[in-house]
């Protein structure tokens, strides 16, 4: 039965996967919503899933706002871009001032920036907020990373806190900032998610052309890895896919999966964020370049049968080389973090966010996709340090990767030798020296820019920028 009373709490416009468990989870935390989707089916969906519990389907967006209490809220759940902006110009000539529309998508941040803009214009309140977990986080409890006006996420905040994970207790969400900043975490949460998902292959890599582990061996080392130090939501689900059986051959799904990784652009605009914002974040724009490669099939093909790879296997014993990566594993997801928290901070600084990481590592913790107990260490960091610019310099944390040095290195090592491509766990190692090496040797780049294009270059000695006449 509809219930058009003009009383709901909560509007979704967007029935797709992430919205109709968000509308679910809602409801089934005594919070009434009403739903709508341009897709009628999805409508007639929504009623049969949430029979007996007080939600609403709406046939059109008029009819949506029509069953909201005032003032209202509408969340957004749909695909990133376009559709937002058409969503919101069809809903703004129902709504009056004071009301809050809810962009719960995986928005870009500067067209959050720009739709906050708009919107304030016209008094209707704007949040941009991530929300991170897949099908069963948004059911279940997901993460929630709000950003926007503080006063009007307060109105939301018990609906938010309702549904989001907890972890000991503690809700996975907190306001983060004003504008776009609940975006931007979402969009580095994505980088991170990037990056750990490269890791994670090219671990799989070693294991199979490396080492010849089986799909079940495979299964076992890292199942065995998820109950350590290494525990994620990841590394949980990969110990799952090796033992999965496809159900049409019957043999393991995972080998009869293409090996191509496409992406909906999230990863890409963490590192081109980083880049304008002058951050380095190698492993996660080494990610996004590993789908761009693993799209590449026929060229790669050819390749395959051209440029032929030193076959050399591993050596050394197959036990303590499965050490060996997990310590590498370990330590180039910690970089990654590392890469990911700085960017974070330098863009807390540059867009005004003033970001708490301790906050973000907190509401990481659980619900999201890159839930991991690495980041209780993560949090503690920064309750520790509230101004750490890079994890690398929190003690606890770069005793961990001390730990694993000669793991990632002789891992790196054995990887170049035998023509196995591990890019991610290079380029972490890469970044560890980089980052720790007090002497660089950018003065010769300095040189060379001063040289050909009397660019100036700065000295050891004295302040100031300097200019030679190289050739006499
Ligand atoms: C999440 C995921 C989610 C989605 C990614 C996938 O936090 O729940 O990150 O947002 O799965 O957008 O992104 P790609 O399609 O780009 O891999």
């Amino acid at each position: 039965m509809k219930n058009q009373k003009a009383d709901y709490e909560v509007g979704m416009v967007g029935l797709g996967v992430m919205g109709r468990n968000l509308v679910l989870n809602m409801a089934s935390h005594g919070f009434s919503v009403a739903g709508y989707n341009r897709h009628p089916d999805k409508v007639e969906a929504l009623r049969q899933e949430a029979k007996g519990l007080n939600v609403c389907g709406a046939d059109s967006i008029e009819e949506l706002v029509g069953l909201l209490r005032k003032p209202r809220a509408v969340m957004l759940l749909v695909t990133a871009g376009p559709s937002v902006d058409s969503v919101i110009d069809d809903l703004l000539p129902h709504l009056e001032k004071g009301d809050l529309i809810i962009d719960a998508g995986n928005s870009y941040f500067k067209d959050t920036n720009r739709r906050a803009e708009k919107l304030a214009k016209t008094g209707i309140n704007f949040l941009g907020v991530g929300v991170s977990g897949g099908e069963e986080g948004a059911r279940l409890g997901p993460s929630i990373m709000p950003g926007g006006p503080q006063e009007a996420y307060e109105r939301v905040r018990p609906v938010f806190e309702a549904v989001a994970a907890h972890v000991n207790g503690e809700p996975c969400v907190e306001w983060l900032g004003h504008g776009s900043a609940g975006h931007f975490v979402k969009m580095v949460h994505n980088g991170i998610e990037y990056a750990v998902m490269q890791l994670i292959a090219e671990t799989y890599d070693l294991m199979k052309r490396g080492l010849g582990l089986t799909n079940d061996e495979v299964h076992d080392a890292f199942s065995d890895w998820n109950s350590g130090e290494l525990n994620s939501y990841l590394l949980e689900i990969t110990s799952h896919i090796f033992a999965k059986q496809d159900e049409k051959t019957g043999k393991r799904l995972i080998d009869e999966i293409l090996g191509v990784a496409r992406q909906k652009g999230t990863g890409m605009w963490t590192s081109e964020s980083a880049m304008q914002l002058q951050v380095p974040t190698p492993t996660i724009d080494l990610a996004v370049a590993m789908r761009d490669m693993s799209v590449l099939t026929s060229e790669r093909e050819e390749a395959s049968r051209l440029l032929l790879r030193p076959i050399r296997h591993f050596t050394g014993d197959r036990k303590d080389l499965l050490v060996e990566l997990r310590g590498a594993l370990y330590s180039a997801i910690i970089i990654t973090y590392a890469q990911g928290m700085a960017l974070l901070a330098a863009a807390s600084v540059k867009y005004e966010y003033h970001l708490d990481l301790e906050i973000v590592a907190r509401i990481w913790r659980g619900g999201c996709i890159i839930r991991a107990s690495l980041l209780e260490d993560i949090r503690a960091a920064f309750l520790l340090k509230h101004d750490l610019t890079n994890l690398l310099l929190d003690p606890n944390l770069s005793q961990k990767v001390m730990a694993q040095q000669e793991n990632l290195r002789k891992v790196v090592g054995q990887a170049c030798a035998s023509g196995i491509p591990a890019p991610g766990l290079m380029v972490s190692l890469a970044y560890l020296d980089g980052f720790r090496s007090a002497w660089s040797p950018a003065n010769l780049i300095q040189a060379q820019r001063d040289y050909f294009g009397a660019h100036t270059y700065e000295r050891i000695d004295v302040k100031g920028t300097f200019h030679t006449e190289w050739e006499d």
